[in-house]
């Protein structure tokens, strides 16, 4: 056997148990192909077994990853993508969307933690059914925010991950926004994505980590939309771009992921026209399940390497 297939030999596998291998020997050639296949588990052992050169060349192509996105593992600097040790904060985990992340985050491994003001009885079921733990907490206050990041700090249990899903939606005409509806929505759709973006920042000491913003389409496509609502939508487009160049440096990703009309949530207030109206006009002509965005969200904050500062689509075509 030639030297090249004898280390083969030696890798782990059914074929590295010294009692299988003298087995293997000692059967005829042609045998092999019919006895061992069912005990096998990687075709490269059945390749050794049968001596095959081509075969082994193959495995040793594979290990040596002449493929590039074939190579080991190995984790660069904020690549992390074991999920089981990221610490996820999704703000609005009471949400249509947010709760929805919040499962699929805890089904993906991540250790997750959300806020909810109103909903508590969803928060508490949200718990129940994946294990995350709920903190009441009003997004449009600045202290409230800063209390929970020194909160999960001083329990240890500060997030490499934040997700945004919380939102006041605003379908007002212009002549009905009074001062105090323009700053409602700006204290939860813009400042509290600030001041947590800054905390998240702050008490990551070092650690590489990820953000995912999300937003809908008023005020980033050309679309009838209610103007302080599109106003607080474009702004979070603006602090994506400039908190991506500030944070990269710091290994800290990022993104926008930029929703179209969903079944529910903040779309349960369009106008029934409007709603209809998004549906002609998107490719897929409906509307999108929150699952479908989750989805999109989750893979953005655990899968992500290389992508910052970006606007990820999931329209549904719109
Ligand atoms: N649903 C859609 O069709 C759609 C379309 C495009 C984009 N999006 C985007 O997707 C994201 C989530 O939207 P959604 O439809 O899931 O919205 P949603 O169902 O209305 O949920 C809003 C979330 O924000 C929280 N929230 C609101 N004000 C708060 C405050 N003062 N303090 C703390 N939490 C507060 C709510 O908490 P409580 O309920 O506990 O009070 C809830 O968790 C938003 O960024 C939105 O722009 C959604």
């Amino acid at each position: 056997m030639p030297r090249a297939q004898r280390r083969a030999w030696r890798r782990p596998g059914p074929l590295a148990f010294p009692a299988w291998r003298r087995v293997a020997r000692a059967l005829p050639r042609p045998l092999l192909g019919h006895l061992l296949p069912p005990l096998l588990h990687r075709s490269e052992d059945l390749a050794r077994a049968r001596g095959s050169d081509v075969a082994v060349r193959a495995g040793a192509r594979g290990r040596s990853s002449a493929c590039r996105s074939g190579a080991p593992e190995r984790r660069p600097p904020g690549g992390a993508i074991v999920t089981e040790t990221r610490r996820a904060l999704v703000l609005g985990g009471s949400g249509y969307v947010g709760r929805e992340v919040v499962c699929s985050l805890a089904a993906a491994g991540a250790r997750v933690v959300f806020t909810y003001r109103r909903g508590a009885a969803v928060a508490e079921a949200l718990s129940a059914e994946t294990g995350a733990r709920g903190y009441s907490t009003d997004l449009a206050s600045p202290s409230a925010i800063r209390a929970l990041f020194a909160e999960l700090h001083a329990e240890g249990t500060s997030p490499d991950l934040l997700v945004h899903c919380a939102v006041v939606s605003g379908t007002d005409a212009l002549a009905d926004v009074t001062d105090a509806r323009f700053d409602e929505l700006h204290a939860v759709n813009v400042r509290s994505v600030f001041v947590a973006v800054q905390s998240f920042a702050a008490y990551l000491s070092g650690r590489p980590g990820d953000v995912v913003l999300t937003a809908a389409l008023d005020g980033i496509a050309k679309i009838p939309a209610s103007v302080h609502f599109a106003a607080t939508q474009s702004a979070r487009l603006g602090m994506t771009q400039a908190l991506a160049k500030e944070l990269g440096p710091r290994d800290v990703r990022l993104n926008l992921v930029l929703l179209g009309a969903l079944g529910g949530g903040i779309s349960a207030g369009l106008d029934p026209a409007r709603l209809a109206d998004y549906k002609r006009y998107s490719a897929l002509q409906r509307t999108g399940a929150p699952a479908e965005a989750a989805r999109a969200i989750t893979r953005l904050a655990l899968h992500n390497r290389w992508m910052t500062g970006s606007v990820l689509p999931i329209t549904g075509g719109l």
